[in-house]
């Protein structure tokens, strides 16, 4: 089977910077992938290059087997981009910008203005139809940036970050809406900073730091590769530092000294519990949680910070 997104190799400079390292994936239609890396790491470059809109050096693109360069006009079609910054045409009502995209992909207008109504009332613009952009709230704008990708029905679509800035209720209702969008047979690849909301929808999860892909699993096995279960101890009195004693284990020092949290493994519990009696700190609570994709996702691109973290066999 052809997949809906085919990265092989793909390498990208922008001037003398490599923003891209040899990428490979493969999205399979029907998919909800989930694609995460800290700031900086390489997505929005990805996403250009699938959607055409930045070249590259080395490799190929291909979605549903087309060429992303040499079948642009097909391959842009079957992608539906909601991209990371607002770039309406400040000059245009909610109402044009979604029927003006109608007719950048082709469709009759009459089509397009009727295809417009349908998406400003599923997503709650429609009294909003006759204002600029700049009249509509942050959450309208991302509200209707999605309604915009979705005119030409396209049968993929990349949504980057979607839900910065977006309130609780609203977030809710699009994790409901993009689900449902993934079961009526939508290929739905998604990037974001809130790893929470990735674990919670995506079933595979490529992540990506400094332009190179460093994991790439179903989101289940890629928690249960990169971390064991998580124990936390809550602390009596607040700690400032780490006691040298406990130097030899990783330990982090968490939420302003009041926590320390490590992950269960080689009997760490007992030594280090030992480690807190013998330095006179009390435990007030101890909580065993089983590890998150945030947990995964810090281990495999975390900034370790030097004051607050101790690695085994350093001074
Ligand atoms: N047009 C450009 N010209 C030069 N460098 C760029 C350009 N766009 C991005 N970069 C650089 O490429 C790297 C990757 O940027 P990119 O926007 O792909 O990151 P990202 O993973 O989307 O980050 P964020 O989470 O902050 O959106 C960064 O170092 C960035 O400064
Ligand atoms: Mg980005």
């Amino acid at each position: 089977m052809v997949s809906a997104i085919s990265i092989e190799h793909l390498t990208k400079y922008y001037r003398n910077f490599k923003a891209l390292n040899d990428v490979s994936l493969e999205v399979a239609e029907g998919e909800f992938f989930g694609f995460l890396g800290p700031n900086g790491a390489g997505k929005t470059t990805t996403i250009s290059v699938i959607t055409g809109l930045a070249n590259y050096q080395k490799g190929s693109v291909h979605v549903f087997g087309c060429d992303v360069g040499a079948d642009y006009r097909t391959t842009r079609a079957l992608i539906g981009l909601v991209p990371q910054e607002f770039n309406f045409d400040p000059f245009l009502s909610a109402e044009q910008i979604l029927s003006f995209e109608g007719g950048y992909f082709g469709i009759p207008w009459r089509e397009a203005k009727q295809r417009a109504q349908e998406l400003l009332k599923l997503f709650d613009l429609a009294e909003k139809r006759h204002e600029g952009y700049k009249r509509l709230s942050g959450g309208m704008k991302r509200r209707l940036l999605i309604a915009r990708a979705l005119m030409h029905r396209p049968k993929i679509l990349i949504l980057d970050e979607p839900t910065a800035g977006v309130d609780l209720e609203l977030r809710h209702q699009l994790w409901d809406f993009l689900r449902r969008l993934n079961r009526e047979g939508t290929t739905v690849v998604l990037t974001t900073h809130y790893i929470e909301e990735a674990e919670k929808l995506c079933s595979r999860i490529g992540v990506i730091h400094k332009g190179s892909i460093v994991a790439l699993d179903s989101t289940e096995t890629l928690i249960r590769k990169m971390s064991g279960d998580q124990v936390e101890l809550f602390l009596k009195a607040r700690l400032d530092f780490l006691p040298v004693s406990l130097k030899s284990f990783q330990i982090f020092l968490e939420e302003e000294g009041r926590k320390l949290r490590f992950e269960e493994k080689n009997d760490a519990v007992p030594k280090i519990l030992k480690a807190l009696h013998q330095e006179g700190i009390e435990i007030e609570k101890i909580d065993i949680r089983r590890p998150t994709l945030e947990d995964a996702f810090l281990k495999l691109v975390g900034k370790k910070d030097k004051a607050f973290v101790l690695e085994e066999g350093k001074e």
